[in-house]
């Protein structure tokens, strides 16, 4: 029998796993250092914490959750996105909410039954970062920094701020009746979805691609003329704090994103190259949210950042380096083979002196070649450097695989180590 990978799911190989890798270490750093703090929360919730936050209406409640019954009948799913669990753990755990406001992240694999093509899968990953506890202007301008911030350190500087506001409780309602009078009276105009739409979730009449729904779409009332007072002033609020930080953005009046908990503020950004799935990432505010799931009101606002779309955008920018060894320890005897790994334990020094320097990657053979193809395996992995299990007492015989040339014997184990950290930062300088 023979398994494949499920559909619209991925294998991550070496090769391509270190450029997953470097963005997730410059993504922790780059948290850090804005002073946002890592949850991890499970890969499955109970099923009722997305349809009352999501929203029972939207495609990703409706049609996309992957939903099982544990043995005990409880209805579980696996999550489609990061900002509900949050918000429970949030709820959940007094000290992650005593910092006001809180700022939190997350990095992992969210589900959604969606028709697989290319940037849009089964299980992708998303980075999202949450800040919750502050309603204010400059609440929602750090949000957009910090995303913004994100994507320049993968080199994506050439990106544009969509931006849009939804109202609140006071001016959405209206909207939305004006939206659902106006699609009624264009009602043989639409397709089946948004007919269906018409009933269930008006506001996302807007976001329809079919194109015969374009022309109707086009003439609908604008959500940013409908604005009550204090939502009109925050959103310009916004504005003048992007503005104020050197942030591109541009007024989306049709952009209501896919998710039902948003209140006032939405956005995406969206990058060159990603084809028809040009946004990288989206968030907004969900002031409502916290409160909803039972707890203290606290509005607040996040994003979200789909990775395979990250990365396919930065493709041409930063490819991605295999994995080479610094060193290949082979073994001339056959019955060296553990003092090989001795050796090799030993040069990679981790449990030793700790210092700042990077480890050496150090290899060994562990499928018993004979000394011939020991030599071939150590020039096929990419290792600048054989070193040689000394015969006898004469040291440690060293080979620059790269330049095909013998080195000075090193005469201790520490001496062999220190001169190959030396020969790697010389190497490394002259690149
Ligand atoms: P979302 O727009 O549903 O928002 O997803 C955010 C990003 O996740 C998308 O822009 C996209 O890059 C990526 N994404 C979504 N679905 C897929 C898929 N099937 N395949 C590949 N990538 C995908 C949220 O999830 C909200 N939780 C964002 C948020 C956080 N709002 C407030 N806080």
């Amino acid at each position: 029998m023979k398994f494949q990978v499920p559909r619209g799911t991925r294998d991550i190989l070496p090769g391509e796993v270190e450029r997953w890798q470097r963005l997730e270490t410059r993504t922790h750093q780059t948290m850090a250092i804005y002073g946002y703090r890592e949850v991890r929360t499970p890969i499955f919730e109970a099923t009722e914490l997305f349809v009352r936050s999501v929203g029972e209406a939207t495609d990703i409640v409706r049609k996309e959750l992957y939903t099982f019954e544990d043995r005990k009948g409880r209805s579980l799913t696996l999550r489609p996105e990061g900002t509900a669990p949050l918000v429970r753990a949030y709820i959940e755990n007094a000290p992650v909410r005593a910092e006001i406001p809180a700022r939190l992240y997350y990095m992992g694999p969210m589900f959604r039954y969606e028709r697989p093509q290319a940037g849009r899968y089964r299980q992708f990953w998303q980075i999202g970062a949450e800040l919750l506890g502050s309603a204010k202007p400059e609440a929602d301008a750090e949000m957009i920094d910090l995303f913004r911030s994100i994507l320049w350190d993968v080199g994506l500087k050439d990106v544009t701020v969509l931006l849009n506001s939804l109202g609140d409780s006071v001016c959405r309602p209206r909207y939305r009746e004006a939206i659902r009078d106006y699609f009624t009276a264009h009602k043989e105009q639409l397709c089946g979805d948004c007919k269906e739409r018409l009933d269930t979730n008006p506001l996302r009449i807007l976001d329809c691609k079919v194109p015969s729904c374009a022309p109707v779409i086009a003439g609908a009332p604008n959500v940013l003329d409908s604005l009550c007072d204090p939502c009109a002033e925050h959103f310009g609020a916004v504005k003048r704090a992007l503005d104020g930080l050197g942030i591109r953005h541009e007024a989306a009046p049709r952009l209501v994103r896919g998710l039902d908990y948003y209140t006032r503020t939405v956005f995406e950004i969206q990058v060159a190259g990603l084809g028809a799935q040009n946004a990288v990432g989206g968030g907004g505010r969900y002031d409502q949210l916290v409160k909803e799931f039972g707890g203290p009101d606290t509005p607040a606002i996040g994003f979200s950042i789909g990775m395979e779309r990250l990365l396919l955008a930065t493709v041409s920018s930063a490819a991605g380096t295999a994995f080479a060894p610094d060193a290949c320890v082979v073994a001339l005897e056959a019955d060296a083979a553990i003092e090989a790994q001795e050796l090799a334990r030993r040069l990679r020094g981790q449990h030793e002196a700790p210092e700042d320097r990077e480890p050496l990657r150090v290899v060994v053979d562990v499928a018993g070649r004979s000394a011939n193809a020991q030599m071939k395996w150590a020039s096929k992995t990419g290792a600048r450097w054989a070193v040689f299990v000394p015969k006898g007492s004469d040291g440690y015989a060293v080979r620059d695989m790269a330049l095909g040339k013998d080195e000075a014997r090193q005469a201790t184990q520490e001496g062999l180590r220190r001169w190959l950290l030396e020969r790697r930062d010389r190497v490394e300088a002259q690149r």
